[in-house]
């Protein structure tokens, strides 16, 4: 009897052994780290098609110091600069330039108008163990969706889950951020935040749902899962970076002021009406989703929703939700199996081996990687221009160049 127990005791131990030390490096030895050396992502460009002595290329430092001091010179206060510039500057260098140096001027203009409070702290209205209701007190989102996440982090850390929902926010930049700051923790990471109108599904003349994006995160075994996107066919900023860089827009993205497909991103832009994901004839479903994180970000935390929300330079009171799930609270094990799962999806057979399937968030790596490999962020000449004029502006240090 006893030795049975010896042997099981034993036998259990080995198993638990093989799961937390091998399993893993199993994993990410083999083929994660293949697929990783053979580079197997598309190639993306940061900017315009230059010659190598052409191009400007800007540190991630240096991107961070120049969004940092436009911000200070625009006397808002140093610790929520950071958290701006860190935010800002991560996105161009994770290849997310519709949200970086794009749209700084967008968040000066929010605070000049009085629409946004940049002094304001983030106060907790209610919560228990669980769950917590924040009012942003119309301050930049940035600070708020950091004090929130960070909030739902302490609650998982503790009981397994921490659901934080907030109101009276501002545009919080990239989702994926505030998912990623969960991750570093070993932490699966949900959010989701309303915005202005700007999709109108199909049948109705106007925009009643904003582009609300959504991002879920969770770690694995020196690999990820993040997946981050607007509900709308694309994101508004890349409206805007077709702009900057003076091109069309693919069919399929927005509709013109008379409801008809454009590829004019002019006619887009001034039309403000974006399709849903799943295009003209599936957008029931994008505009579905968008409708639900706005149930679960708008409704629910008191913020205003749908067309109540404030367009473009008015006041917002945008509302958000930031949900944090402590994996080890379920089944043993998660990273690994993550990164078991990443496997699956990544070595999957496809038609060309040149283009193979991608785990979200793969994409955003690689681009970091060039921007490394590259020396730095290059930015379109249009944003480096306006990049000049704020320097001159705001009287601080123009952005400097490698
Ligand atoms: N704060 C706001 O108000 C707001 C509003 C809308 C969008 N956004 C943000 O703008 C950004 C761009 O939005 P979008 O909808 O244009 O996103 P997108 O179409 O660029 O898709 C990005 C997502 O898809 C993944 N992805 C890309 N190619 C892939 C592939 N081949 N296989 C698997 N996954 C792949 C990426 O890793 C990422 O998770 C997002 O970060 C979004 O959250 C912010």
């Amino acid at each position: 009897m006893a030795l049975k127990l010896c042997i099981s005791t034993a036998a259990n131990y080995i198993v638990k052994y093989l799961r937390a030390q091998l399993v893993p490096k199993i994993y990410s030895n083999n083929l994660y780290k293949i697929w990783r050396q053979n580079d197997l992502t598309p190639t993306y460009s940061t900017g315009n098609a230059k010659s190598k002595s052409e191009k400007k290329l800007v540190s991630f430092k240096e991107s961070k110091r120049f969004i940092y001091d436009c911000f200070v010179a625009s006397d808002v206060p140093k610790d929520h600069a950071k958290a701006m510039a860190g935010i800002l500057a991560s996105c161009d260098y994770r290849g997310i330039m519709s949200h970086g140096m794009n749209r700084l001027e967008m968040y000066m203009k929010e605070i000049k108008s009085g629409n946004t409070d940049p002094c304001a702290k983030p106060k907790i209205l209610s919560e228990t163990s669980a769950v917590a209701w924040v009012d942003g007190r119309h301050g930049l989102g940035v600070v708020v969706a950091e004090f929130c996440m960070d909030l739902a982090i302490k609650k998982a850390k503790k009981i397994g889950v921490g659901w934080v929902s907030a109101k009276n926010s501002n545009h919080y930049v990239v989702p994926a951020l505030y998912c990623l700051r969960a991750m570093k923790q070993g932490l699966i990471g949900i959010t989701m935040t309303n915005t202005s109108p700007l999709m109108a599904p199909k049948g109705a003349k106007h925009a009643i749902l904003g582009t609300n994006p959504l991002s879920i995160g969770a770690p694995g075994c020196d690999d990820q899962f993040l997946f981050d996107v607007a509900t709308t066919q694309v994101a508004l900023g890349k409206l805007e970076l077709a702009k900057r860089k003076g091109s069309t827009i693919p069919e399929g993205w927005a509709l013109d002021k008379e409801g008809k497909p454009t590829t004019d991103v002019n006619k887009a832009l001034e039309a403000n009406n974006l399709l849903p994901l799943g295009g003209l004839e599936f957008g029931y479903k994008g505009y579905g989703l968008g409708a639900a994180v706005d149930v679960l970000s708008g409704v629910l935390s008191g913020a205003t929703y749908s067309t109540m929300v404030g367009g473009r330079g008015k006041p917002k009171n945008l509302g958000q939700l930031f949900v944090v799930i402590d994996p080890c609270f379920f089944a043993p094990d998660f990273q690994q199996r993550l990164t078991h799962f990443n496997c699956l999806l990544r070595n999957c057979e496809v038609a060309d081996p040149k283009n193979p399937i991608l785990v979200p968030g793969d994409i955003e790596i690689k681009r970091l990687k060039q921007v490394e490999k590259a020396g730095g962020i290059e930015y379109t000449d249009n944003q480096l221009k306006t990049c000049e004029n704020l320097a001159n502006k705001l009287k601080v240090k123009p952005l400097q160049f490698e």
